[in-house]
Order: structure tokens, then sequence, then C-alpha cells
């Protein structure tokens, strides 16, 4: 199979308008039309075929299909449906999340991921979406649990902004089971192949003459990279990475960035990184790799082209090696709703003005897409 070179996205943060969601609830519609992918998700198909991506990582938006807990939303099933065809007529593969840290207001109210009993509200979502699924070959179930446990159950950032260890256990607890559940069930009744989209971060000890933060080190690694994967071990079939960090340890739960070289939110841009994640996670589980988001956001659109060279340099180093590195997803095709931070971080190959609503080709997508026409081989 050829390799996937793509982009990553989200529902939320490109549709607009997803007034069902705990999100615009929370921080009151301030997503607003968002990068307005439900109205214009035709051209955005343009773009990509334009830009020679061969695969694009989107996701279901769950409050869409289940406004209420009662019935779904057969209008956002056939839209979905379109889109997802669209896209495989132009030769571009659907790599489809079904979770992307959003949840519909009805399910947040009855205490979301914090009680199994509530896990069948999520496999009835994925139930309904399966007719939709046809000709897809990638499924992502939950997007990045750890990081969706650690700030919304443990640092409180993100909404329902609990600090509660216990909870943060509950959360990640029931995630797995549901990963399970829609696992088996996917897997009954089409062929992809199913995993998660794990985010996955380089951890180093802030001072490395202290034994202590040199077992934080090790406990952060664990807890934040491998804790949920080794849960769902033999439950997926390849592994989805997003890497972005390195990160050094003060203390469980406290890292500090450090190096020249930052994205516009402080984190330190470390493409070394990448190649350490997918080696130790390819030794570990022994599965396929995808690269489902690597990204910078910058106002450099240089630094973004430095930033795909060098990235994609290390995904070609581990493929070398014969690790089966399957595909990347930059993250992200267009600028959009950087969640809390909003919409000052810039992430997109592609601008989005989002006061004239247009869209503007980045010079770094056009670098991208040579990378891509060329397999890799432009970024060496
Ligand atoms: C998330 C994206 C987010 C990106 C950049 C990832 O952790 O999956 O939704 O936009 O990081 O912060």
């Amino acid at each position: 199979m050829k390799f996937l070179w793509g982009s990553a996205t989200s529902a939320y943060q490109i549709e607009g308008n997803n007034t069902g969601a705990d999100w615009w609830e929370w921080d009151r519609g301030k997503s607003g039309r968002a990068s307005f992918f439900w109205e214009r998700w035709e051209e955005v198909i343009d773009l990509l075929h334009h830009l020679g991506h061969n695969a694009f990582r989107m996701s279901i938006e769950w409050s869409r299909i289940f406004p209420n807990v009662q019935e779904s939303n057969r209008d956002a099933i056939e839209k979905y449906r379109r889109i997802i065809q669209s896209l495989l007529e132009r030769n571009i593969e659907p790599i489809i999340t079904l979770h992307h840290f959003t949840n519909p207001i009805w399910f947040s109210k009855m205490g979301g991921w914090l009680y199994r009993e509530n896990i069948p509200h999520f496999i009835r979502f994925v139930e309904s979406v399966i007719p939709i699924l046809d000709g897809v070959k990638f499924i992502i179930t939950i997007n990045e649990p750890n990081v969706y446990a650690f700030r919304s159950y443990m640092e409180g950032y993100w909404p329902p902004q609990e600090k509660s260890i216990r909870k943060t256990l509950r959360v990640l607890s029931s995630m797995k089971e549901a990963h399970v559940k829609a696992y088996r069930l996917l897997k009954s009744r089409t062929s992809a192949s199913i995993s998660i989209a794990q985010n996955m971060m380089i951890f180093e000890p802030a001072w490395t003459y202290s034994p202590i933060h040199w077992i934080l080190t090790i406990m952060s690694d664990y807890l934040f990279n491998w804790y949920f994967p080794d849960r769902i071990g033999k439950y997926m079939d390849f592994l989805g990475i997003n890497y972005y960090s390195r990160g050094f340890v003060r203390w469980l739960g406290n890292i500090e960035y450090r190096g020249e070289e930052r994205n516009c939110m402080g984190w330190e841009i470390y493409p070394q990184g990448l190649y350490r994640v997918i080696k130790k996670a390819h030794a570990r589980y022994g599965k396929p790799i995808m690269i489902t988001e690597n990204g910078i956001c910058t106002d450099n659109d240089f630094q973004r082209i430095k930033f795909l060279k060098e990235h994609v340099e290390q995904v070609m180093r581990a493929r070398e090696e014969g690790i089966p590195v399957i595909g990347y997803l930059y993250w992200s095709l267009l600028d959009n709703y950087e969640w809390a931070e909003g919409f000052e971080p810039r992430f997109g190959l592609v601008e989005v003005d989002y006061e004239k609503q247009k869209y503007r080709i980045r010079r770094s997508a056009l670098f991208y897409s040579e990378i891509i026409e060329t397999d890799g081989l432009a970024a060496l």
C-alpha cells in the first residue's frame, strides 16, 4: 500500500456552529463559524486534491449526529456520507475519528466519561455511523484520551474543569472500555483498521543530577505515553501517534519547555523526538505506526517549512530502518479553532482569513506538496 501523506483536522475546530457540543456551551460559542468547513467542505476537498494529499483525517461530530439523546439526525449523517464519498472519489484516504475532545451537551450533563454506564451512548453513536464508513480503511475511535483526561479532569483547564486524580483515572478507564467495545463492533461490521490517536511526548528530567527527577520522568513517560495504549494492546491494528514536543519534568504534571526553537504557544520544536517516539512505540507494540498529527503554530511560514523538512526527515529515517510507518498527517490543513487558545495560533498549511472568509494556500503547503510528490525525498 502506498504511504499516506496528508493532513489532519477535527470537526469542532473547523466546521463551525457546533451548537450541540459541550465546548460550545462552555465557551459560549466562541468558535463561531470556525473555518467554515460545514458549508465549504467541497472547496476544502478541492484544495486537498490540488495540493496532492492522498489522505485526510477528519472527525465526525457526535453532537451533530445525536443532538439529543433520543434520535439521530439523518441530515447530518447524510452530509458526512457525502464528504467521505467525495474524498474516496478523489482517491484521498479518509481517516475518520469518532471522538475528538467534544461531547454532546446532554452527554456531559449526564456526567460524561466519568460514568461507565454512559458508554452505551457512545457505542450507539458509533453504530449509527457504520453505514457511512463504507470504503473507509482507517478509523480512530478516540483522539488523545491522555490529553483529554489530563486537561479536563486533572489540570482543570478544559471543561468540565475538574482537578481530581481519581476522576482522571475513571475517565481513562471508561474511555478504554469504550474503545474496546467500539473496536469489536467496528471489526465485526467493517473491514477498516482501527486504533486511537495517542499524543506522545519526549520527557527529560529538569535536573539531571536529581535522582527523584529521573524517577518522575520515568513516571511521566509511563503515565502519559504508555498507560492508555498498554491497556488496549491487542485492540489496535496500528498505532496513531500525535507528536508535538519535548518537556522537561519538574514535577508530576508539571513540565517546562526549553530550547531556542519554539512554536507560538511556547512548545519546544524537537524533531528527533518524532523518531524517538516512533522507535519506542514500535518496539513496545510491534504494530504499524501512523503519524496522525504533527504540526506547528507560527506566524512565520518559513518556520513551518523548516518544521516540515526536519520532521519528515525523522519519519524517513524510521522508514529507512524498516519500521512500518504507514503515514504522516500534518496538523493541520487549515488554520482553526485551537480550543482554549481560540483563533490566534495558526497551524494551517492553508491560511484562513476569518474576516474575509477566504482560504489562502501558504508556501509551506507547496513545499509539503513537493514532499508528497517525491514520497518524502524533498525533505532530505
Ligand atoms: C489535538 C488538536 C490540537 C493540536 C494542537 C492535539 O493535541 O488533537 O486538537 O489542535 O494538538 O494543540
